[in-house]
Protein backbone atom coordinates (compact mmCIF):
# COMPACT_ATOMS: atom_id res chain seq x y z
CA UNK A 1 0.00 0.00 0.00
CA UNK A 2 1.37 3.36 -0.80
CA UNK A 3 1.35 5.82 2.28
CA UNK A 4 1.72 9.00 -0.08
CA UNK A 5 -0.89 11.61 -1.41
CA UNK A 6 -2.44 14.78 -0.44
CA UNK A 7 0.21 15.16 3.02
CA UNK A 8 3.03 17.66 1.45
CA UNK A 9 4.15 19.61 4.19
CA UNK A 10 3.95 23.39 4.02
CA UNK A 11 7.82 23.74 5.82
CA UNK A 12 10.49 21.77 5.47
CA UNK A 13 13.45 21.80 8.05
CA UNK A 14 16.62 21.45 5.99
CA UNK A 15 19.83 19.63 7.91
CA UNK A 16 22.55 21.02 6.52
CA UNK A 17 25.32 18.88 6.11
CA UNK A 18 28.44 20.55 4.48
CA UNK A 19 30.48 20.96 6.98
CA UNK A 20 30.81 17.33 7.80
CA UNK A 21 29.72 15.31 4.58
CA UNK A 22 30.96 17.76 2.17
CA UNK A 23 34.49 18.72 3.60
CA UNK A 24 34.95 15.20 4.65
CA UNK A 25 35.55 14.42 0.93
CA UNK A 26 37.04 17.60 0.22
CA UNK A 27 40.97 17.77 -1.16
CA UNK A 28 41.18 21.13 0.14
CA UNK A 29 42.51 22.25 2.72
CA UNK A 30 40.75 24.62 5.27
CA UNK A 31 41.75 25.85 8.54
CA UNK A 32 39.87 25.48 11.87
CA UNK A 33 39.03 29.32 11.84
CA UNK A 34 37.65 28.84 8.06
CA UNK A 35 35.33 25.83 9.27
CA UNK A 36 34.31 27.90 12.63
CA UNK A 37 33.49 30.80 10.32
CA UNK A 38 31.04 28.59 7.63
CA UNK A 39 29.09 26.69 10.02
CA UNK A 40 28.52 30.44 11.80
CA UNK A 41 27.52 31.49 8.60
CA UNK A 42 25.60 28.90 7.74
CA UNK A 43 23.54 29.03 11.03
CA UNK A 44 23.20 32.90 10.00
CA UNK A 45 21.33 31.75 6.94
CA UNK A 46 18.89 30.16 8.72
CA UNK A 47 19.42 27.07 8.61
CA UNK A 48 18.60 25.42 12.34
CA UNK A 49 20.37 21.86 12.39
CA UNK A 50 24.06 22.13 11.09
CA UNK A 51 26.04 19.05 11.20
CA UNK A 52 29.22 20.88 12.08
CA UNK A 53 31.93 17.82 13.18
CA UNK A 54 33.25 13.76 13.16
CA UNK A 55 34.90 12.85 15.42
CA UNK A 56 35.83 9.99 13.98
CA UNK A 57 39.71 8.41 14.04
CA UNK A 58 41.94 11.08 11.95
CA UNK A 59 43.10 9.01 10.19
CA UNK A 60 40.24 7.10 8.30
CA UNK A 61 39.14 11.34 7.70
CA UNK A 62 41.82 13.64 8.09
CA UNK A 63 40.46 16.81 6.86
CA UNK A 64 37.68 16.49 10.18
CA UNK A 65 41.16 15.67 12.37
CA UNK A 66 40.33 19.22 13.79
CA UNK A 67 36.88 18.78 14.84
CA UNK A 68 37.47 18.85 18.39
CA UNK A 69 38.70 22.29 18.38
CA UNK A 70 35.87 23.28 15.61
CA UNK A 71 33.19 22.45 18.73
CA UNK A 72 35.22 24.43 21.00
CA UNK A 73 35.85 27.68 19.22
CA UNK A 74 31.85 28.13 17.32
CA UNK A 75 29.65 30.65 18.64
CA UNK A 76 26.27 28.92 19.28
CA UNK A 77 23.25 30.70 17.41
CA UNK A 78 20.22 30.45 19.58
CA UNK A 79 17.76 27.64 18.46
CA UNK A 80 20.51 26.22 16.03
CA UNK A 81 21.62 22.85 16.57
CA UNK A 82 24.95 21.22 15.96
CA UNK A 83 25.63 17.76 15.09
CA UNK A 84 28.48 15.88 15.29
CA UNK A 85 28.70 12.29 13.50
CA UNK A 86 30.25 9.72 16.38
CA UNK A 87 31.33 6.16 15.41
CA UNK A 88 32.44 4.64 19.04
CA UNK A 89 32.80 5.56 22.85
CA UNK A 90 36.00 7.03 22.39
CA UNK A 91 34.68 9.45 19.33
CA UNK A 92 31.83 10.31 21.85
CA UNK A 93 34.47 10.92 24.61
CA UNK A 94 36.10 13.93 22.37
CA UNK A 95 32.53 15.08 21.43
CA UNK A 96 31.46 15.76 25.52
CA UNK A 97 35.19 17.13 25.96
CA UNK A 98 34.53 19.74 23.14
CA UNK A 99 30.83 20.37 24.29
CA UNK A 100 28.82 18.78 21.60
CA UNK A 101 25.15 17.79 22.60
CA UNK A 102 23.90 16.24 19.60
CA UNK A 103 25.51 13.51 17.72
CA UNK A 104 24.98 11.31 14.50
CA UNK A 105 25.40 7.82 14.65
CA UNK A 106 25.94 6.05 11.28
CA UNK A 107 25.13 2.51 10.68
CA UNK A 108 24.83 0.75 6.88
CA UNK A 109 22.14 -1.34 5.50
CA UNK A 110 24.42 -3.64 4.25
CA UNK A 111 27.47 -5.55 5.33
CA UNK A 112 29.97 -4.69 2.70
CA UNK A 113 29.53 -0.93 3.19
CA UNK A 114 29.47 -1.61 6.85
CA UNK A 115 32.96 -3.56 6.61
CA UNK A 116 34.42 -0.80 4.36
CA UNK A 117 33.06 2.05 6.09
CA UNK A 118 33.50 1.59 9.70
CA UNK A 119 35.66 -1.55 9.75
CA UNK A 120 33.26 -4.36 11.38
CA UNK A 121 30.12 -6.04 10.67
CA UNK A 122 26.72 -4.40 11.28
CA UNK A 123 25.91 -6.27 14.73
CA UNK A 124 29.83 -4.91 15.51
CA UNK A 125 28.80 -1.63 14.80
CA UNK A 126 25.52 -1.32 16.93
CA UNK A 127 27.19 -2.96 20.04
CA UNK A 128 29.46 0.13 19.84
CA UNK A 129 26.57 2.30 19.13
CA UNK A 130 24.35 0.74 21.89
CA UNK A 131 27.16 1.77 24.69
CA UNK A 132 27.40 5.62 22.51
CA UNK A 133 23.31 6.08 23.30
CA UNK A 134 23.09 4.72 26.06
CA UNK A 135 25.64 7.45 27.42
CA UNK A 136 23.90 9.74 25.20
CA UNK A 137 20.67 9.08 26.67
CA UNK A 138 21.64 9.63 30.31
CA UNK A 139 23.50 12.78 29.07
CA UNK A 140 20.08 14.03 27.13
CA UNK A 141 22.01 14.33 23.88
CA UNK A 142 19.73 14.69 20.53
CA UNK A 143 20.54 11.39 18.63
CA UNK A 144 20.50 11.18 14.37
CA UNK A 145 20.85 7.75 13.68
CA UNK A 146 22.03 7.31 9.65
CA UNK A 147 21.15 4.30 7.34
CA UNK A 148 24.18 4.43 5.02
CA UNK A 149 23.52 2.93 1.10
CA UNK A 150 19.80 3.09 2.03
CA UNK A 151 19.15 2.78 -1.69
CA UNK A 152 22.22 0.45 -3.45
CA UNK A 153 25.28 0.16 -2.05
CA UNK A 154 28.71 0.47 -4.23
CA UNK A 155 30.12 -2.97 -3.01
CA UNK A 156 26.91 -4.99 -3.31
CA UNK A 157 24.57 -3.50 -5.38
CA UNK A 158 20.81 -2.62 -4.94
CA UNK A 159 19.71 -2.55 -0.75
CA UNK A 160 16.92 -3.91 -0.10
CA UNK A 161 14.27 -2.11 1.44
CA UNK A 162 13.64 -4.89 4.35
CA UNK A 163 17.69 -4.38 4.87
CA UNK A 164 17.19 -0.66 5.39
CA UNK A 165 14.15 -1.17 7.53
CA UNK A 166 15.95 -3.76 9.84
CA UNK A 167 18.55 -1.21 10.20
CA UNK A 168 16.39 1.90 10.98
CA UNK A 169 14.21 0.26 13.31
CA UNK A 170 17.37 -0.83 15.32
CA UNK A 171 18.94 2.65 15.45
CA UNK A 172 15.07 3.69 16.48
CA UNK A 173 15.18 1.07 19.66
CA UNK A 174 18.67 2.68 20.64
CA UNK A 175 16.74 6.08 21.66
CA UNK A 176 17.46 7.87 18.10
CA UNK A 177 15.14 11.09 17.64
CA UNK A 178 15.57 11.07 14.10
CA UNK A 179 16.50 8.43 11.32
CA UNK A 180 18.40 9.82 8.15
CA UNK A 181 17.79 7.43 4.95
CA UNK A 182 20.77 8.17 2.75
CA UNK A 183 21.59 7.67 -0.76
CA UNK A 184 25.29 7.24 -0.58
CA UNK A 185 26.23 7.39 -3.94
CA UNK A 186 23.22 9.13 -5.22
CA UNK A 187 21.83 6.89 -7.60
CA UNK A 188 17.79 6.57 -6.26
CA UNK A 189 15.05 7.26 -8.18
CA UNK A 190 11.97 8.37 -7.48
CA UNK A 191 10.28 4.82 -7.93
CA UNK A 192 13.02 3.78 -5.09
CA UNK A 193 12.06 6.57 -2.87
CA UNK A 194 8.61 5.25 -3.16
CA UNK A 195 9.28 1.71 -2.90
CA UNK A 196 11.77 2.65 0.48
CA UNK A 197 9.41 4.21 2.27
CA UNK A 198 5.97 2.06 1.71
CA UNK A 199 8.38 -0.32 3.82
CA UNK A 200 9.68 2.01 6.51
CA UNK A 201 6.93 4.28 7.28
CA UNK A 202 4.58 1.53 8.64
CA UNK A 203 7.25 1.11 11.21
CA UNK A 204 9.11 4.54 11.84
CA UNK A 205 7.33 7.56 12.07
CA UNK A 206 7.11 10.38 9.40
CA UNK A 207 7.91 13.29 11.49
CA UNK A 208 11.19 10.76 13.13
CA UNK A 209 12.68 10.31 9.27
CA UNK A 210 14.78 12.42 6.85
CA UNK A 211 16.13 11.83 3.48
CA UNK A 212 19.57 12.23 2.35
CA UNK A 213 20.37 12.70 -0.84
CA UNK A 214 23.53 12.95 -3.19
CA UNK A 215 23.10 14.45 -6.26
CA UNK A 216 24.96 12.11 -9.09
CA UNK A 217 22.30 11.66 -11.77
CA UNK A 218 20.91 14.80 -11.15
CA UNK A 219 17.66 13.02 -9.72
CA UNK A 220 17.89 14.82 -6.02
CA UNK A 221 15.55 16.81 -6.27
CA UNK A 222 12.60 15.01 -8.02
CA UNK A 223 13.24 12.27 -5.01
CA UNK A 224 12.75 15.27 -2.51
CA UNK A 225 9.57 15.41 -4.68
CA UNK A 226 8.36 11.58 -3.72
CA UNK A 227 8.88 11.92 -0.44
CA UNK A 228 7.47 15.07 0.24
CA UNK A 229 4.65 13.03 -1.13
CA UNK A 230 4.79 11.19 2.03
CA UNK A 231 4.79 13.73 4.16
CA UNK A 232 8.46 13.72 4.44
CA UNK A 233 9.55 17.28 5.89
CA UNK A 234 13.24 16.77 6.73
CA UNK A 235 15.99 16.84 4.13
CA UNK A 236 19.87 17.17 4.13
CA UNK A 237 21.86 19.59 1.90
CA UNK A 238 25.16 20.43 1.95
CA UNK A 239 26.02 24.24 1.20
CA UNK A 240 27.07 24.48 -2.79
CA UNK A 241 27.08 20.94 -3.26
CA UNK A 242 30.27 20.22 -1.59
CA UNK A 243 30.91 16.33 -0.57
CA UNK A 244 30.32 12.91 -1.28
CA UNK A 245 31.83 9.79 0.80
CA UNK A 246 35.79 8.51 0.58
CA UNK A 247 34.20 4.54 1.37
CA UNK A 248 31.61 5.05 -1.64
CA UNK A 249 33.71 5.12 -4.85
CA UNK A 250 31.65 7.72 -7.59
CA UNK A 251 29.71 9.42 -5.07
CA UNK A 252 29.65 12.98 -6.06
CA UNK A 253 28.09 16.01 -4.02
CA UNK A 254 26.04 16.07 -1.75
CA UNK A 255 22.28 17.76 -2.89
CA UNK A 256 23.26 21.58 -3.27
CA UNK A 257 21.59 22.94 0.17
CA UNK A 258 20.32 26.19 -2.15
CA UNK A 259 19.14 24.60 -4.44
CA UNK A 260 17.40 22.62 -1.70
CA UNK A 261 15.88 25.87 -0.49
CA UNK A 262 15.06 27.29 -3.80
CA UNK A 263 13.37 24.35 -5.12
CA UNK A 264 11.13 23.95 -1.94
CA UNK A 265 10.25 27.64 -2.55
CA UNK A 266 9.03 26.90 -6.41
CA UNK A 267 6.71 24.83 -4.55
CA UNK A 268 5.39 27.20 -1.90
CA UNK A 269 7.10 25.20 1.12
CA UNK A 270 9.50 27.45 3.55
CA UNK A 271 12.20 26.50 4.86
CA UNK A 272 13.36 29.61 6.91
CA UNK A 273 16.66 29.79 5.14
CA UNK A 274 18.26 32.60 2.75
CA UNK A 275 19.83 31.25 -0.34
CA UNK A 276 21.69 33.10 -1.35
CA UNK A 277 22.99 33.47 1.75
CA UNK A 278 24.34 29.92 1.51
CA UNK A 279 26.02 30.76 -1.26
CA UNK A 280 27.68 33.77 0.28
CA UNK A 281 28.90 30.98 3.23
CA UNK A 282 30.35 28.32 0.44
CA UNK A 283 32.27 31.20 -1.40
CA UNK A 284 33.71 32.49 1.75
CA UNK A 285 35.02 29.38 2.45
CA UNK A 286 36.36 28.77 -1.18
CA UNK A 287 38.01 31.90 -0.61
CA UNK A 288 40.01 31.82 2.75
CA UNK A 289 41.27 27.96 0.98
CA UNK A 290 42.44 29.79 -1.81
CA UNK A 291 44.41 32.34 -0.09
CA UNK A 292 46.17 29.83 2.53
CA UNK A 293 46.63 26.75 0.67
N1 LIG B 1 38.71 9.19 17.53
C1 LIG B 1 40.05 9.21 17.40
N2 LIG B 1 40.80 8.12 17.18
C2 LIG B 1 40.14 6.95 17.10
C3 LIG B 1 38.75 6.86 17.22
C4 LIG B 1 38.03 8.04 17.46
N3 LIG B 1 36.70 8.06 17.56
N4 LIG B 1 38.40 5.57 17.11
C5 LIG B 1 39.51 4.88 16.90
N5 LIG B 1 40.57 5.71 16.89
C6 LIG B 1 41.97 5.38 16.66
C7 LIG B 1 42.49 4.36 17.66
O1 LIG B 1 42.97 5.00 18.79
C8 LIG B 1 43.59 3.70 16.86
O2 LIG B 1 44.71 4.57 16.82
P1 LIG B 1 46.20 4.00 16.75
O3 LIG B 1 46.28 3.27 15.43
O4 LIG B 1 47.02 5.24 16.77
O5 LIG B 1 46.33 3.11 17.92
C9 LIG B 1 43.01 3.67 15.46
O6 LIG B 1 42.07 4.73 15.40
C10 LIG B 1 42.33 2.35 15.15
O7 LIG B 1 41.39 2.06 16.17
P2 LIG B 1 40.40 0.82 16.13
O8 LIG B 1 39.58 0.81 17.35
O9 LIG B 1 41.19 -0.45 15.80
O10 LIG B 1 39.45 1.18 14.97
P3 LIG B 1 39.42 0.68 13.48
O11 LIG B 1 40.72 0.78 12.82
O12 LIG B 1 38.70 -0.63 13.46
O13 LIG B 1 38.48 1.82 12.85
C11 LIG B 1 36.67 3.35 13.11
C12 LIG B 1 37.14 1.94 13.23
C13 LIG B 1 35.16 3.33 13.07
C14 LIG B 1 37.14 4.14 14.30
C15 LIG B 1 37.24 3.99 11.84
O14 LIG B 1 37.07 3.09 10.77
C16 LIG B 1 36.58 5.28 11.50
O15 LIG B 1 36.78 6.28 12.16
N6 LIG B 1 35.76 5.30 10.44
C17 LIG B 1 35.03 6.49 10.08
C18 LIG B 1 34.69 6.45 8.66
C19 LIG B 1 33.97 7.70 8.26
O16 LIG B 1 33.98 8.72 8.91
N7 LIG B 1 33.32 7.62 7.12
C20 LIG B 1 32.62 8.71 6.60
C21 LIG B 1 31.34 8.96 7.28
S1 LIG B 1 29.98 8.30 6.38
ZN1 LIG C 1 26.21 11.74 2.43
Amino acid sequence: MRHGSNECPTHVTIVEVGPRDGLQNDSRHYSTEAKVAFIGALANAGLPVVEAASFVSPAAIPQLADSDEVMRRLSRKDGVRYVALIPNERGYERAVGAGVDSIALFASATEEFSRANLRASIDDTFARFEAVAARARADRCWIRGYVSVAFTCPYAGPTEPEHVLNVARRLFDLGCDEIALADTIGVAEPDDVIALLDVVLPAIPRERLALHFHDTNGRALVNVDAALEYGIATFDGSAGGLGGCPFAPGAPGNLATELLVEHLATRGIETGVDANAVRHAVSALRYVSTVVS
